[in-house]
Parts: C-alpha cells; structure tokens; sequence
C-alpha cells in the first residue's frame, strides 16, 4: 500500500474556495507551482485541505531536507518557545546563536577562524555576503553569472539573472555587475566540449576583466556550486576550484552561495567540498533549520570582522525558535547516515531518469550531484528547443496524481527532485512511478502538437 491518497478532482472544492478568497487578498506576483492548500505535513507526505495525500518530492524548494515534523525539531521549538520566543540578538544575546555559529564554522570548509551572522533569508544572506566583501575590499563591483538566482531583494536579483519574472519592471538595478557564462555544458555559451574545452567559461573571465571590468573594482564573485533555479546545471568537478583559483588571483573574495545545494542536498553538507573549495564567505539557508527562516553568512573572520558594531544586523536575524531548529537538524545529519542518504537518494532517481530518457524523447540532459537532480526537457535534441509547456504538464500531473513538484530553468523547462532525505526507497520508487507515467502523458502531448 502506497502513501498517495487522492480524493477528490485536483484542485479539490476547498482549494478552489481558497484560491477564489487567495486571488482577492494575495498579490497575482506570488507564484504557486500546484493549485492545492496545504492542512499538513508528515515526513515525505502533505495532505492537503480537501484531504488528499501527497508525496512531497519539492521539499519547500529544498528547505525540509529532514523530513516534515521531525519529532526532534518539533521538540526543540516547544522547549524554546516555552522559554523565549525573541529579545533580539542586537539588544540581549542568547547562547543559542553562539553555539550554532561555533558549530557551523566547526562543519564548514575551511580550517580558518570564522565567524557567523545570521538572518532571515537566503537573498538577505546574499545582500550581507556582499556587503561585508565591499566594506573589505574597498571595491564596489560583484562578478556573477547567467542563469544564477540569489534572491529576490534589489542587490541579489541584481547578481540574478532571469528577468521574467524575477526582475520584469523592477530596475534600475545596483551598478557594478559582470555576468559571465556558467559551466552550463548543456548550453555551453561558448561552444565547447567538456572536457576538451579545458573551462574555457572560466579563462575567459580573464578576458572579460580586460574587456569590462578591471578585477581591481571587482569585490566579490558570488556562484552557486550548482545552479538551482537556473535548472540544476552541476558543472564538472574542477570548475569551483578554477574559480576559486581565479579570485585568489586577483584579491576577489569567493561568496560560494549555498543556499539551495547545502544541507546535504548534494551529499555532502556543503556542495563546494566535492571541489575541495574554501570560500572566503559561504551563505546558506532553507534546509537549515527545516522550515524556521534562517539563513547565515559563514565567513573568514577578519572579512566578517570588518564591519563596525551595528553595520551588521536585523530584528529578527537568529531568531531562538530558528537557532533552536537548526541545531536539532546538525544533530540529525551528525551521523552521516542523512548524507549517505542523499546520495543513494539522486542515484535511485537516476536511474529512473535514464529510462525516461530511453522512452521520452523529451528528456534532453540528465544532471546530478548527490539528491539534487534535475531532468531538462526540450522539443529537439538537434535544437535543444526547451519544453517548457511539456514540463509544466508534467508538473500539473503529477499534482493530480500524487506528488508535488516543481520546475527550474531560465526556459521553465527542467525537472527537479527536492525530495526530503528521509524518503525510503518504498517512497521514493512510488512517486518515480507516478512521474513515469507523467512522463509518458507529456510525450504524446509532444507528438500530439
Ligand atoms: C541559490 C539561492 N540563493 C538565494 C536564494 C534566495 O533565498 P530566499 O528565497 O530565502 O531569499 C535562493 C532561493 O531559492 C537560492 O536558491
């Protein structure tokens, strides 16, 4: 027996009554991938108001990486909101934050002293990652790269680079800003082959910097260790490393943005550690503290330092309920058994995904670190057409038959896998069936066109 229970016809009456009083009250600007309403959430599963039971494999957009009402999260909170819910780190500190920025400089790469800010969101993280790179360099420029996302506030979708429907009307943007081509082999903007190309994407930053930007103006490089939004885009090992090898050249502080790929995600805690790479600051968020907002700059601490007292902060940063939650996920992945996991996890999806791409004409590339897999769909192999409306589909159906997910790209047409790592292989394979099936409905939509 299954976990999937579907009642009623998707979206089921109550969710259509909430999405009628949600289209009074609600800005149209926020986007929902599925049209149901959540009333719960257990481990792998969420049921929605009309009672129907889902598998979840969009996590949140990968934020419940431990699962849904993980019994040692939930207990935290209680414990902490029976004694404090907030008095703000800026006017009475807490040993709480202490303890968990001790912890994650302890776990995160690097055997430098380092010093932790937290705050709210992953795209806050970012603004402060790229603020203290300023306040250290003197320098005001930020280099990032196309098909990048760091949030939706004005600095990072400066450094982000969809414009519908992240930036549609939203500008101007921050000045300062060079955008160059990632690893993204699939697209490769300079038409290349991997591995002959020998990254030719990263050598020829060396050339931007003579044609646009002198690297001495240049403060910081913000990448992500794969691409998220911009569809799951796993760029080959050695890239990371070139990069970081690139800032160290010209005195640019690598901000390695961690805030999808990290918690496990890819296996291990933090995706830049298959490089071996050490940034200078690392921002991370979602899954650490399994759906509290928290988000954390990691950093050298003479970079973190720079700063004067109050240029850093917030009301809420490192909220306790947060702090409280994030620790109980560190002692969750302390056994390692979460990262195993992960990987066991992305290579079960894997190879599902490879007997789509037998069957489907639709599957174009297949692409994974750890869990984080992403499936991208184009018309044409020849063209490498994107399928964004076939990928839509997919995820509608999938909706009507039992799991939530959800899309990435530039062209909306990849597939993503954000299960929660506490999916049994039981789990797992009774949603991969039902994106089979999903799968082969979205091919005779192809032919059908
Ligand atoms: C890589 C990356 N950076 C930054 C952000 C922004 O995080 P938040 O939505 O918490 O502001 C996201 C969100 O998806 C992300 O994937």
């Amino acid at each position: 027996m299954g976990l999937i229970r579907i009642r009623t016809e998707i979206p089921g009456p109550k969710s259509r009554a909430l999405m009628r009083r949600r289209d009074a009250a609600v800005p149209r600007g926020l986007a929902h991938s599925v049209p149901v309403f959540a009333a719960s959430a257990d481990g792998v599963c969420v049921t929605d108001v009309d009672g129907n039971v889902y598998l979840d494999f969009a996590g949140g957009i990968g934020v419940m990486n431990v699962g849904h009402g993980a019994p040692s999260v939930i207990a935290a909170l209680r414990e902490q909101a029976e004694r404090f819910a907030h008095v703000g780190f800026a006017v009475l500190p807490y040993e709480s934050y202490i303890s968990l920025a001790e912890r994650l400089a302890a776990l995160s790469p690097g055997a430098f002293p380092k010093k932790t800010l937290f705050v709210n969101s992953g795209a806050e993280a970012i603004e402060n990652a790229i603020k203290i790179a300023r306040h250290a360099t003197g320098r005001p420029g930020v280099l990032c790269f196309e098909d990048g996302f760091h949030g939706r506030t004005l600095l990072a979708l400066s450094v982000t680079s969809k414009v519908a429907p992240y930036k549609l009307g939203f500008g101007p943007f921050v000045s300062d800003v060079l955008r160059v081509p990632y690893a993204y082999c699939y697209r490769c903007a300079y038409r290349a082959e991997y591995p002959s190309c020998e990254f030719t994407c990263v050598d020829q930053i060396e050339d931007q910097f003579k044609r646009h930007a002198d690297p001495r103006t240049i403060a910081a490089v913000v990448v992500e260790p794969v691409l998220g939004e911009g569809g799951f885009v796993v760029p080959p090992r050695g890239y990371l490393s070139r990069l970081a090898a690139l800032c160290r050249r010209h005195g640019i502080i690598l901000i390695v943005d961690e805030v999808q790929t990290g918690f496990g995600r890819t296996g291990r805690l933090f995706a830049c550690e298959h490089d071996d790479v050490e940034p200078d600051l690392l921002v991370t968020a979602k899954s650490l503290a399994a759906g509290m907002p928290l988000a954390a700059v990691i950093g050298r601490a003479e970079l973190m330092d720079g700063p004067v007292e109050g240029g850093l902060g917030g009301t809420y940063g490192g909220n306790p309920l947060a702090c409280a939650a994030a620790h109980a996920v560190l002692d969750l992945f302390e056994s390692g058994e979460l990262l195993r996991r992960s990987e066991a996890i992305g290579s079960r999806i894997e190879a599902h995904a490879r007997l789509w791409a037998r069957d489907c004409p639709l599957v174009g590339d297949i692409r994974r670190r750890g869990a984080m897999v992403g499936v991208e769909l184009v018309t044409n192999h020849d063209t490498r057409a994107p399928a964004k409306h076939e990928t839509e589909a997919i995820v509608r159906l999938a909706c009507e038959r039992g799991v939530i997910l959800i899309a990435a790209g530039t062209y909306g047409n990849v597939v993503r896998f954000l299960t929660p790592l506490t999916i049994s292989d039981d789990e797992l394979d009774e949603g991969l069936k039902v994106l089979s099936a999903c799968f082969v409905a979205a091919t005779s939509q192809l032919a059908a066109r």
